[in-house]
C-alpha cells in the first residue's frame, strides 16, 4: 500500500498532483510520501510485536536526511556502511547507540569515528578487520562493541549482484571461521562482544532462505553458549523484498511472524536492517518525455532522466513500472524509454508494453524511493536530480537540484604543482 494514487484521473503524491511538483521544481524528480514511510515502518514494526527488536534501517537505500529525519523520530536505529553514512545519520538526528556498522571494508579512521560517537555495534567481516578494530579501540582507550557477519551459506534466489550470504561472496565469515574469531574476541580485552549478524541478500521475496540463514546462525549461537561465550543480540539482516511488478514477496507480517517462530526461545536482542521494504515504494522518479523518435523497427521515447538517475535497471535489468501521470489519451505500444546518457545501457525501460507518450508528457517511474537516488551519480556531467518529500497538501525540498557549478566544486583547471622528490635508491 502507497500513497501514490490517482485523484480525478491525475497520479498525485498524497494530496498533491505530481504534474504540479513536477511544473515546480523541475524533472528529473524524486519525490518521497511521508505518509508511506510512516505506513511501512509501523507495519514492520507492528509485525515484530511480543519480540525484544531493534529495527535498524539500512541508510543506504536511501540517505536523505529528511528520509533519516522521519524514521529517526518514528525510533528506528540505523544500519550504516561508511563513516560518510555515519555523518548522514548524525546529521539527521538519529541516536548512534542504535547504529550497527556493516560492511567488509572499514578503514582505521571510519572505526575510530564510529567508536568515538559510540555506536551500538560494528559488525565485522574478517580476521583482519577483528584486528584492526582491536588496535583502534586499544588506541582509543574503549573497548568496541562487536558482532560476527557470518555467512550462513544460503542462496537467496535473487539477483546475483545482491545475493550476500553465499559461500563465495565477499561478505562475513563462514559459521567454521566464526567460532574460531569468537574465541580470539571474547580473550582480547580491547573487544566487547555482542552479538552476531548475517545478511544474507536483497529483493528476497520468500520466507526459507531468511528461515534457514536463522536456524544456522541460532545453532551457532547455541554452541557458542556451550563454549562461554554469551551473545546479547543477533542481528537478522535486511533482504525483505517488494512488489516491483509481478513479484509476490511476503508481507511483512508474515515475515514477522516467521521471524518470531524462528527466534522463539531466544531471551535476547534481534536486530533488522531493512532499506528497501521502507523505502522502496515510497518514493517514484518523475522524468518529462523529451522526444519520440524511431530507429529501424524500434521506438524510443527519449526521458531527461538516465542512468546516472537511476541506475537498477541498467545494472540489475530491473523492472520499474512507468506511468503516464496525466490523464491523456494515448495508444498502447511497445517502446524502449531511454535517457540522455551516452551509453547504450542507458533505459529505464526496454520492451515496454505501455501507453505511447508524446512528447512533453511526465512520466512516473515507480517503487524509486530504494537505492534510487542513492545510486545517482553525475556521470556525463549530469547535476543530481533534486528530491522533494510529501506530507499531505505540503512539499519539501528536501535535496536541491545540483547545478553546473556544483559539477565542478573542488576541481581546479590549473592548481599550483607540489613536487615530491624521486625516491632514493637503497643499497
Ligand atoms: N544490511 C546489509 C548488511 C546490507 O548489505 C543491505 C543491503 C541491507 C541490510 C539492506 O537490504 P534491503 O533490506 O534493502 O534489501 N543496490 C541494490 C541493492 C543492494 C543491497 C545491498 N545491501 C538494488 O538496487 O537492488
Amino acid at each position: 500500500m502507497n500513497h501514490f494514487q490517482r485523484r480525478n484521473g491525475e497520479l498525485c503524491a498524497e494530496e498533491i498532483s505530481l504534474e504540479r511538483l513536477a511544473r515546480a521544481y523541475g524533472t528529473p524528480l524524486y519525490v518521497y510520501s511521508s505518509a508511506t514511510l510512516r505506513r511501512h515502518w509501523k507495519v514492520l514494526d507492528r509485525s515484530l510485536t511480543g519480540l525484544r527488536h531493534l529495527v535498524c534501517y539500512a541508510a543506504k537505500a536511501n540517505a536523505n536526511l529528511a528520509v533519516l529525519d522521519l524514521l529517526a523520530r518514528l525510533g528506528a536505529g540505523f544500519d550504516i556502511v561508511s563513516g560518510g553514512e555515519l555523518y548522514r545519520v548524525l546529521q539527521a538526528g538519529g541516536a548512534p547507540r542504535k547504529v550497527v556498522y556493516s560492511g567488509v571494508g572499514k578503514t582505521d579512521e571510519e572505526i575510530a569515528f564510529a567508536l568515538s560517537q559510540g555506536v551500538k555495534c560494528l559488525n565485522v567481516e574478517s580476521g583482519p578487520e577483528l584486528g584492526r578494530i582491536s588496535v583502534v579501540a586499544r588506541r582509543l582507550g574503549v573497548r568496541a562493541p562487536i558482532s560476527l557477519r557470518v555467512n550462513p551459506d544460503v542462496d537467496p534466489r535473487t539477483h546475483p549482484y545482491i545475493a550476500t550470504g553465499l559461500k563465495t561472496s565477499k561478505f562475513g565469515v563462514s559459521v567454521e571461521d566464526a567460532r574460531r574469531l569468537y574465541t580470539v574476541a571474547a580473550g582480547d580485552p580491547a573487544i566487547d562482544v555482542r552479538g552476531v549478524a548475517c545478511h544474507i541478500g536483497s529483493q528476497i521475496t520468500t520466507v526459507v532462505p531468511f528461515l534457514d540463514a536463522i536456524a544456522r546462525v541460532r545453532a551457532l549461537v547455541r554452541d557458542l553458549g556451550r563454549s562461554g561465550v554469551r551473545l546479547r543480540h543477533i542481528d537478522i539482516g535486511g533482504g525483505l523484498g517488494i512488489q516491483y511488478s509481478d513479484e509476490n514477496p511476503p508481507h511483512p507480517d508474515e515475515y514477522g511472524a516467521a521471524v518470531k517462530r524462528a527466534m522463539k526461545g531466544w531471551s535476547g536482542e534481534v536486530i533488522l536492517e531493512p532499506g528497501r521494504v521502507l523505502v522502496g515504494n515510497a518514493g517514484v522518479l518523475l522524468t518529462r518525455v523529451l522526444f519520440l523518435k524511431r530507429s529501424g523497427r524500434k521506438r524510443f521515447a527519449v526521458v531527461d532522466a538516465g542512468m546516472n538517475d537511476l541506475v537498477r535497471p541498467s545494472l540489475y535489468d530491473a523492472h520499474h513500472d512507468i506511468e503516464l501521470v496525466g490523464g491523456e489519451a494515448r495508444p498502447e505500444g511497445t517502446i524502449d524509454v531511454v535517457g540522455p546518457v551516452c551509453e547504450s545501457s542507458d533505459f529505464l525501460a526496454r520492451g515496454r508494453r505501455m501507453a505511447v507518450p508524446e512528447a512533453g508528457d511526465l512520466l512516473c517511474v515507480r517503487s524509486a524511493g530504494a537505492y534510487g537516488f542513492s545510486m545517482s551519480s553525475s556521470y556525463n556531467a549530469r547535476p543530481r536530480a533534486a528530491e522533494v518529500l510529501v506530507d499531505g497538501d505540503v512539499a519539501r525540498l528536501v535535496r536541491k537540484r545540483e547545478t553546473w557549478p556544483d559539477l565542478v566544486r573542488g576541481e581546479r583547471a590549473r592548481p599550483a604543482g607540489r613536487r615530491f622528490p624521486a625516491p632514493r635508491r637503497i643499497g
